[in-house]
């Protein structure tokens, strides 16, 4: 056995975003860069010799090769075990998954989830501790400082681990045990929801489509969708994971699951259609012709938990993260529990849910997910909604017409600028931030500005700051605009706005959620001056 000291430099660009360490695949082709990210995660978790790691990713171009690496990374830094999923694949919800039931001391996901992949597209590598979550952001400043300063990393010379079968190796003084990706996942999905009344709905002619979109899930959502619930073959499209996602956006929302859009809105329309992302933690839910917001959808999961085995005694809590829509504020006042609302990105959700503070957290971005796992899940999300659609045996639209009636429906939505010069994204935020006095008081038509701040959240739990998370401009009558920069990107900067407006009678009020907003829309562009100063007239992508 042949440890090697490799000399490094360090990397000054190796700061991890919302969700880990994400750069183009070519960055981390460079020498010793992946290397020396590992290096820093292994030093700053301080794991115990003999420590076991969970290691898995979504798939994408360059998966393959990192694994290798870091399989001979950890026997030389004193793991005794790794637990790999097959061909090197594990969904972030899986892995996370995985992580809790073998109490293993941490995992290191390689995903960028949402991101296209391929030789010139985005690679990424986060680290999760024991609990399954987000590195907090303590480790991951560490994780950061260390990858400034390492000037060596160990690695074993060893021979490559096949990881197509399942069953165990070694590399040096470790095992490999390369298991069955989707086998854990899928048992856990059988404990919280009741697959018998999901299998009869299916059986009854309930027609679902699931867009897997090329990436990890489809393995995922065959075995437990078309194997264990019985939904008709070919209910998975797009079922096969491809290195480079079949050239798309592995990004389930309007714009980039159109296949899947086009099956929804069409003539022939199953009755349930979803999508899940890259890593399979995201989610998009349709009904016929029909289009759940993920904040909505939050809120709804909420207002019918009870409806499934795992949560039939009901919520501790809910957490959204600050842009997400109200909505599930009102559901959590009608059942007398919690709602907190976090900075962006999953990591926030984490203590809470260790605390026992909250059951169900939720983001815009379509994110939804529980304290099942400490990741964000969406087949978990898809198997929800048809427990609830199997028990109340309405159509999804019913569904959320009846939530609207009774609970008011927040408007929202998200305009997204992509791709513009990191000073200019900046000069808006700054913009402002200097604009803050001016406007407190300030009436626009009917909208009163009431306050405006840049977000910042005290952990309730381990009391961590953490500031500037978003300008908020609050009106008096509940309604929101929200200007953030992206922390996932890797080219430029991206400026999101959030908006929203509340309507407790929707009877009176336009159906279009675009038509609702467009007084808020015009707010927002004016207040910051976005398009003077980006010289942008349209969002990139508006959901
Ligand atoms: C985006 C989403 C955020 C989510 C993250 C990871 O981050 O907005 O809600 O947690 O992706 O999926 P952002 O690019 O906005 O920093
Ligand atoms: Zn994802």
């Amino acid at each position: 056995m042949n440890i090697r000291t490799v000399a490094t430099q360090p990397f000054s660009d190796q700061k991890p975003g919302t969700s880990g360490l994400r750069k183009k695949v070519p960055v981390f082709q460079q020498a010793h860069y992946l290397e020396n990210f590992v290096q820093a995660i292994f030093d700053s978790i301080a794991a115990p010799k003999g420590a076991t790691l969970v290691l898995g990713g979504d798939g994408r171009y360059h998966n393959r090769t990192a694994i290798q690496t870091i399989l001979k990374m950890a026997a030389a830094n004193g793991f005794s075990k790794v637990l790999v999923g097959r061909g090197g694949i594990l969904s972030t919800p899986a892995a996370s998954c995985v992580i809790r039931k073998h109490k293993t001391f941490g995992g290191i996901i390689l995903s960028a989830s949402h991101n296209p992949g391929g030789p010139k597209e985005d690679f990424g590598i986060k680290y999760n501790g024991s609990n399954g979550g987000p590195a907090t952001e303590t480790v991951t400043e560490a994780i950061f400082a260390k990858s400034k300063t390492l000037s060596s990393y160990k690695i074993l010379d060893a021979a490559d681990v096949a990881l197509d079968t399942l069953g165990t190796s070694s590399v040096g003084d470790m095992t490999v045990q390369v298991i069955d990706p989707v086998s854990d996942y899928a048992e856990l999905m059988e404990s919280l929801f009741d697959f018998g009344a999901i299998r009869a709905l299916l059986q009854g002619g309930f027609r679902i489509k699931f867009d897997a979109m090329h990436a990890v899930n489809g393995p995922y959502a065959k075995d437990i969708l078309e194997g264990r619930l019985g939904a008709a073959p070919g209910s998975v499209m797009n079922a096969v994971p491809l290195e480079d996602f079949g050239g798309g956006h592995p990004d389930p929302n309007l714009t980039y699951a159109h296949d899947l859009v086009e099956i929804m809105f069409g003539a022939d329309a199953p009755d349930f259609g979803a999508a899940s992302d890259g890593d399979g933690d995201r989610n998009m839910i349709l009904g016929k012709r029909f289009f759940v917001t993920p904040s909505d959808s939050l809120a709804l999961l909420a207002a019918n938990a009870t409806l499934a085995p795992a949560y039939r005694k009901g919520l501790a809590g809910i957490a959204r993260s600050m842009p997400t829509s109200a909505a599930a504020d009102r559901v959590a006042q009608a059942l007398n529990i919690p709602c907190y609302e976090t900075p962006t990105g999953w990591k926030f959700f984490g203590n809470l849910m260790d605390a026992g503070k909250v059951t169900l957290c939720g983001e815009e971005s379509f994110g939804t997910g529980s304290d099942h796992v400490r990741e964000k899940d969406g087949l978990w999300a898809v198997l929800f909604w048809l427990n609830i659609v199997a028990v109340r045996k309405q159509s999804v639209e019913d569904i959320v017409r009846e939530h609207w009636a009774k609970y008011g429906r927040n408007f929202y939505s998200r305009y997204d600028y992509e791709g513009l010069p990191t000073e200019a994204a900046n000069g808006v935020m700054q913009h402002l931030r200097d604009s803050f006095t001016a406007l407190v008081g300030r009436s626009f038509g009917k909208y009163v500005v009431q306050m405006c701040d840049d977000f910042s959240y005290i952990d309730p739990v381990d009391s961590s700051i953490s500031k500037a998370q978003g300008v908020r401009l609050l009106f008096s009558d509940g309604s929101r605009i929200i200007f953030r920069l992206s922390g996932t990107g890797t080219e430029g900067a991206t400026l999101r706005v959030y908006l929203e407006a509340f309507e407790a009678d929707v009877q009176r009020h336009p159906l279009d959620a675009q038509v609702a907003l467009a007084e808020l829309i015009a707010i927002a562009l004016q207040v910051s001056e976005l398009v003077a100063r980006t010289g942008r007239d349209k969002p990139t992508v508006i959901t």
